[in-house]
Order: structure tokens, then C-alpha cells, then sequence
């Protein structure tokens, strides 16, 4: 008896130790087994005198149905556990919180801009940032002695083609491959070889829009701006609409906005140019739309209060992570 009490010790720190399934069952098939140790003993019962032959097999299936249960056990603990934990794991330890990341403000800026004009039909168009001085300039009815033309005021490439200085190339390249009706938004960065400071950098972005129909009036993007500004911007903005002149919208705007007191000038806008729907070979007596052009730095600044749009460009975490 005291020999079986002993046999349940190391059964049970045999089990204890185990930590694979696979040496719960080398366990099993030594105590249990056809040639376990429990085994050999049930088949010597025979062999013991009569007097004690009831109590110690009372004993022996007392201690195999106690082995049963923790091999069970422990293939079930076994089961939930993960496996493979590096010996080496504390898992009381606190844990090592990962960098989260996030979204860089132009680029929530971007996206909070876009989300309105999704909701008001238009479709999110993509352009490209080298592009041909006919994209950029020539198509936009932009005259060849024209200032903005100039190397000062354009990248040029050593192949003759430019970094667009304006996402109004869009515009062109969506009207040569569509056909009207046309209700557009591209977002994307524009070059400009301006002196870097607190308001000028080489690189920002813009977001275009254009919508071409039969007949899309100077109301309808007054309308479609009212909406959007006052999304952004809450219901209090108060828009102003100036005369301007860019060469390939006509009549032309410029667009402020005031919270009260003072204009911020916001976006360019105008009546697309006749002359544009006639160089992407629309018919200008068919078709007439709009084009707006904002600057998203511009609006990020206002809407989160920056002074300076080298902010945006340095990567300094401590400025990023407030967004
Ligand atoms: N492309 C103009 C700019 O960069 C903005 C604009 C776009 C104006 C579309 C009118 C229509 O300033």
C-alpha cells in the first residue's frame, strides 16, 4: 500500500513535468500500458493471499482511475495552452506597448476633403507628377510667355517634361480619356521651386475638382462649394466669391472665408474655359462645367491652427502624434 501511494507521487509529478502531448502519452503507456506498471500489478492481484486481495484492488482501480483523470487533465490544459512558450517568456512581466501608427494629418486632410465630394457624386481620380508642359500649361490655355511658365516658377526635367505645378493637369488628362458627363476629385502633390518658409514650401498638395455636363452652371458651383465649406468648416462660415482671372476657367473666383472677423482667401474656382474643352476635343457648345483647385496644407493649417507648413514635412514625431 505504501508503495502505491509512492507510485501515485511520481505519477503525478511525472505528469506535472509533462509538457507535450506526446510525453502525456509515453506516460500513459508506462503506467498504463499492455506492459504498464499498473498493468503488471492488476495481473499479480491473482497471486495475492485472499485476505488482502479486495483491498488492494479496491486501491490498485483507485489509483488507475486517479491516473486516468490527470492524464485527461493535463492533454486538456495541455490543448489550451499556446504552444512552444519560450521557456525564457515572463508572462507577469507588464508588456512592451508597440508603436501604434497613424495617419499623416495632409493625408486625413485629404481624406476628410474627399469623403464630402464622394457623398455628393464625384469619383476620387489619380494623376501623375511628371507631366508634359501640354498637361500642365499649353492644354489649360496657358499662353507661352506666361510668368508661371518660367524655370523660376516650374521644375523642369532634363527630357523636357516638368513636375506638375498644379493639379488642374487632371482635369486635362481625365477629359481626353472620358467622355462627359464628368464629376471628378484628385487629390495629389504639387512642385514649385519656391524659397522654403513658414508659408512656401517646394512640395504641397492640391485637390482638383471638375464637373462637366450639359449644363452645369456657375450656380451649381457655388451650391456644391457651399456644402463642402460648411461641412468643413461648421455652419457659421460665411464665403465671399471675388473676381479673379486664371486662363483656363471664365468667368473666374477666388473663393475667402470668414469666421468673422477678415477674409482667408480658400480656393480658386471658375466656369471651365471654352478653350480647354476645345483642346481635350470636347465640343464647347455641348458641354459646360466647373473647376476648383484648393490647397490642402492651406486647410489642414486653418483647420488645426499650424503657423507653419515646414510642420508637415519634417517628420518630427512630437508633432505628428497630436493627430
Ligand atoms: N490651378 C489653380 C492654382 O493652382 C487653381 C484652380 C483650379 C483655379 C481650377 C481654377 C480652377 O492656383
Amino acid at each position: 500500500m505504501t508503495d502505491l501511494h509512492a507510485l501515485q507521487e511520481e505519477i503525478k509529478s511525472r505528469v506535472a513535468e509533462a509538457c507535450d502531448v506526446h510525453s502525456v502519452e509515453q506516460i500513459r503507456i508506462t503506467y498504463l500500458g499492455r506492459k504498464g506498471t499498473l498493468t503488471r500489478l492488476f495481473q499479480k492481484l491473482g497471486s495475492v493471499k485472499p485476505a488482502q486481495r479486495r483491498e488492494l484492488g479496491q486501491a490498485l482501480n483507485a489509483l488507475k482511475s486517479y491516473s486516468e483523470s490527470v492524464l485527461r487533465d493535463k492533454l486538456r490544459d495541455l490543448a489550451t495552452e499556446p504552444e512552444g512558450l519560450d521557456p525564457a517568456f515572463d508572462p507577469t512581466l507588464p508588456g512592451v506597448r508597440p508603436c501604434v501608427g497613424r495617419l499623416h494629418p495632409i493625408t486625413q486632410t485629404i481624406r476628410m476633403i474627399c469623403d464630402v465630394f464622394v457623398r455628393l457624386g464625384f469619383e476620387i481620380v489619380d494623376g501623375r507628377e511628371v507631366e508634359t508642359e501640354f498637361h500642365n500649361f499649353t492644354a489649360l490655355n496657358i499662353p507661352l510667355d506666361h510668368p508661371s511658365r518660367d524655370a523660376f516658377d516650374t521644375f523642369y526635367t532634363d527630357t523636357g517634361g516638368l513636375l506638375r505645378s498644379q493639379t488642374s493637369t487632371v482635369q486635362i488628362r481625365q477629359m481626353q480619356k472620358r467622355k462627359p458627363p464628368l464629376r471628378v476629385i484628385a487629390p495629389g502633390k504639387v512642385f514649385r521651386p519656391d524659397a522654403v518658409d513658414a508659408s512656401h514650401s517646394f512640395m504641397f498638395h492640391q485637390i482638383e475638382g471638375l464637373m462637366v455636363d450639359r449644363d452645369t452652371t456657375f450656380s451649381d458651383l457655388k451650391g456644391i462649394l457651399h456644402v463642402f465649406l460648411r461641412k468643413l468648416f461648421g455652419k457659421n462660415i460665411r464665403m465671399r466669391y471675388r473676381p479673379h482671372f486664371f486662363p483656363f476657367t471664365e468667368p473666374s473666383v477666388e473663393v475667402d472665408v470668414s469666421w468673422g472677423k477678415g477674409w482667408l482667401e480658400l480656393l480658386g474656382a471658375g466656369q471651365v474655359d471654352p478653350a480647354v474643352f476645345q483642346a481635350v476635343g470636347y465640343d464647347p457648345r455641348q458641354v459646360q462645367g466647373f473647376a476648383f483647385g484648393l490647397g490642402v496644407e492651406r486647410i489642414a493649417m486653418l483647420k488645426y491652427g499650424i503657423k507653419d507648413i515646414r510642420l508637415f514635412f519634417e517628420n518630427d514625431l512630437r508633432f505628428l502624434r497630436q493627430f
